[in-house]
């Protein structure tokens, strides 16, 4: 069987250094294995519109920034097809079908919809079209019969729902859905990133985002600025590692190297937090010090996004033969499943023979 990635972002804003811990650094490194048939990396825009559909622009928007940072991450277009979601209209149609293997009780269930219905305030008036966006979000998966989804840890229930539906339609039609595999991030700091605020999650809303393509001097600032421990007042006293943004984020970011150029007095983190927890280690110098990681981490990311900047025409082009390619292969899918839920009218020989001799 064939190995296929399928994942995705919704663009409703630059994307963020949790992103790329998260999820984005796990897909490059995918694609670079070069153990993968194909790959597809989706913008989902339709998506986008089932909490923005009052707010398109937003959306329009940011398709080009999203594209731009996928890019500067080191997503190769040569290897990885970059499309827009709604570039590939036999997606909705897939959609149509999955709605009728699903309940109305089962997608009230969904966790992470639910939490996203109270922060948005639209418990009381819920719109169809986001309570059923992970009906949607299999499609994305099966069109493309993806065997491996790299996603945070928040899409655990959609890929969970994506087998369910793989499994109903298989047993009740014809084996021709894919069950997808989830890949989380190994290291448990990338799970979910904190804001640096130190809140659980990093969001545009709360300002505590630090974006991929954020200047020198604004990372600085957010890293200089971080949630630490709040009880950690002198440098003397004892300081604690767990719920501090800053070692969490050395937890996902810094490695041996990073150690042995900026800070080689200590041989790795775990000495770097048994010193803070000790007591005599001060903020400002972790914070430092994570600083230099992050610009050592951002600064080849940024320089790929400024080389693309200049060129916006051509971002525009790969969006476009990226769509070309994954609508071509969504289109094959939907044959198939169209044949095996025998709605293929036009395309059954066999069929207009049986209606033939019904009639002779
Ligand atoms: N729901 C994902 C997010 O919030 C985006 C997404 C849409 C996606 N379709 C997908 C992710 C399919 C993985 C697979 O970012």
């Amino acid at each position: 069987m064939k190995k296929i990635i399928l994942t995705g972002d919704r663009p409703t804003g630059r994307l963020h250094v949790g992103h790329y811990a998260g999820s984005l650094r796990r897909r490059v490194q995918l694609q670079d294995s070069g153990e993968y048939d194909e790959i597809y990396i989706m913008i989902a825009d339709a998506q986008a519109l089932t909490d923005n559909f009052d707010n398109p622009e937003k959306v329009r928007q940011n398709i080009v920034e999203v594209a731009l940072d996928y890019l500067s991450v080191g997503l190769d277009p040569n290897k990885s097809h970059l499309f827009i979601q709604s570039m590939v209209p036999e997606l909705t149609e897939m959609t149509f079908y999955y709605n009728n293997l699903v309940t109305l009780s089962r997608l009230e269930r969904n966790p992470t919809v639910k939490n996203e219905l109270q922060l948005r305030g639209f418990q009381d008036s819920i719109p169809v079209g986001f309570l059923t966006y992970p009906i949607s979000q299999t499609a994305d998966i099966t069109a493309f019969k993806a065997t491996v989804v790299p996603v945070g840890e928040d899409q655990l229930p959609m890929l969970e729902q994506a087998r369910e539906i793989v499994r109903k339609f298989n047993s009740t039609y014809d084996e021709v859905l894919v069950e997808p595999q989830v890949l989380l991030p190994d290291n448990k700091a990338c799970l979910r990133l904190p804001g640096t605020d130190g809140k659980a999650k990093m969001s545009k809303s709360l300002g505590n985002c630090i974006y991929l393509a954020d200047t020198p001097e604004d990372v600085k600032k957010k890293v200089m600025s971080m949630y630490t421990d709040p009880d950690h007042i002198k440098v003397e006293d004892p300081g604690k590692v767990e719920g501090n943004a800053v070692f969490t984020y050395l937890d996902a970011f810094s490695t041996q190297e990073h150690f042995e150029k900026y800070l080689p007095d200590y041989k790795n983190l775990d000495e770097l937090k048994e010193h803070y927890m000790r007591g005599g280690l001060g903020d400002v110098k972790v914070k430092k010090f994570l600083n230099n990681v992050m610009q050592e981490v951002l600064e080849p990311i940024r320089e790929r996004r400024h080389k693309w900047e200049a060129d916006i025409p051509a971002v525009y082009e790969i969006l476009k033969e990226g769509s070309r390619v994954a609508q071509a292969k969504a289109a094959e899918t939907l044959a198939e499943m169209k044949a095996a839920m025998k709605i293929n009218y036009f395309d059954d020989g066999a069929l207009i023979t049986e209606h033939v001799n019904k009639y002779r």
